[in-house]
């Protein structure tokens, strides 16, 4: 599977660092050519000596090594098919997010073009501090890619089990292929996203609104362009960054949003609709604040349901809905998808913790016309997006 891929494996100062080693083991024995970049502090951590054994290549870690020509980080930059940062931590994540290379790896990352995949493994306080959890937000949106950190133990007794702990090797192996086998999986293919939360004005300072992140739609989004689709992804307000390897329209109305997809429809492939749309908008909206008063009464009507529209005038474009169900009831699942003419329904939990509104993991269940449903453990949006897309693509 990965013979012939040229993989850097890049290492930083963290315990997790004794692990890349078997990382090295595990391409090299899928016959990929791995060179090793490491910093400074993975020195103290594992040696060169065992990764250039087992890597087969000479270990670079000197920003001016005396040997090579001063633009040894940029060869090194241009030779991978993709670049993987095992374990990356909460420093090294720092340094990249802000544009800074005092240091080899981090000079090999400004230059380089092909995927990178971090790793971190860090302390789980330091994994939630805002400033990490910025920095990789930050990674994330310039197109970065991450797997982990998981759950587990952590690097000593007193701090136990948590969150901070790197994906295993096997993991990120795991992933790399993937990330090679899918590439081109929706390549040529226009692919239509929505995300986030539409706004309905009631007066000039209020709205109707919901609780919708935008995390799934994004995710969606990003995935997609990742696997070569031309993406267009037409979100409402969200709490995340729109991906910048997208197309991205702002819309705040359903009518708005609604607008923008009969635009984009007759040249898509496919329509995947995350938005979550409000079903009501204010009937007046009121041109003046509202004052307060004892009692007020607001009349709404409803917005078009733009995904069963779409449904309707469908030609060949596959269509991936969303719903929300609360109480196990898996029952509606079918009935939305024959009712609004989908070719897949992802249901979404809304009364679980981590799955649904505002969540970076999530929990769902696809049904197909065939009858035939599928449960998609809980994982990360961005493992269910991929899921979603797989299955998209063998209907494309
Ligand atoms: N949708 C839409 N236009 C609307 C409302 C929803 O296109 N006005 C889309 C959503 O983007 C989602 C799916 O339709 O893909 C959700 O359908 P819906 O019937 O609203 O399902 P639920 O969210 O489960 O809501 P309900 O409780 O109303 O059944």
């Amino acid at each position: 599977m990965l013979a012939d891929r040229k993989i850097l494996v890049g290492a930083t100062g963290g315990i997790a660092a004794y692990k890349t080693p078997f990382l090295v083991r595990q391409l090299v024995e899928k016959k990929a050519s791995v060179r090793v970049v490491m910093t400074e502090a993975a020195g103290n951590f594992v040696t060169p000596l065992v990764l250039e054994t087992l890597s087969g290549n000479p270990v670079s870690s000197e920003l001016f090594p005396r040997q090579f020509a001063s633009t040894h980080h940029i060869e090194l930059a241009r030779w991978p098919d993709l670049i993987v940062v095992a374990p990356a931590t909460a420093d090294f994540i720092g340094r990249v997010a802000n544009g800074l290379a005092p240091d080899l790896l981090c000079n090999v990352l400004l230059v380089a073009t092909s995927t990178v995949l971090l790793a971190p493994a860090m302390n789980t306080e330091m994994w939630f501090h805002s400033q990490v959890q910025e920095n990789c937000a930050k990674l994330e949106k310039l197109g970065y890619e991450f797997i982990g950190p998981e759950e587990g133990k952590l690097a000593t007794a007193s701090e136990g089990e948590g969150m901070g702990r790197m994906s295993e090797p096997d993991t990120i192996v795991k992933r790399i292929e993937e990330i090679f086998s899918e590439r081109e999986l929706l390549k040529g293919k226009r692919i239509v996203v929505t995300g986030g939360r539409t706004e309905e004005a009631i007066d000039p300072v209020r709205y109707l609104s919901n609780r919708s992140s935008g995390k799934m739609g994004a995710a969606l989004a990003r995935a997609a362009a990742r696997m070569g689709a031309q993406v267009s992804f037409v979100h409402g307000r969200m709490s995340v960054e729109p991906p910048q390897n997208t197309d991205n329209f702002l819309v705040l109305t359903a009518e708005e949003m609604q607008k923008k997809l009969l635009e984009l429809y007759a040249k898509s492939d496919a329509v995947i609709m995350a938005a979550a749309v409000s079903d009501f908008r204010a009937e007046k909206v009121s041109r003046e604040k509202i004052r307060r008063k004892e009692h007020l009464t607001l009349e709404l009507v409803p917005n078009p349901d733009i995904l069963a529209g779409l449904g309707k005038s469908k030609k060949k474009q596959k269509l991936v809905g969303f719903a929300l169900e609360a109480g196990g009831g898996l029952g509606n699942g079918k009935k939305k998808l024959e009712e609004k003419n989908l070719d897949m329904l992802v249901l979404n939990r809304a009364d679980e913790p981590d799955a649904g509104f505002d969540v970076d993991t999530n929990r769902v269940t696809l049904f197909f016309p065939s009858g035939k449903k599928e449960e998609v453990p809980l994982a990360s949006k961005d493992e269910v997006a991929r899921v979603i897309l797989r299955k998209l693509a063998k209907l494309l």
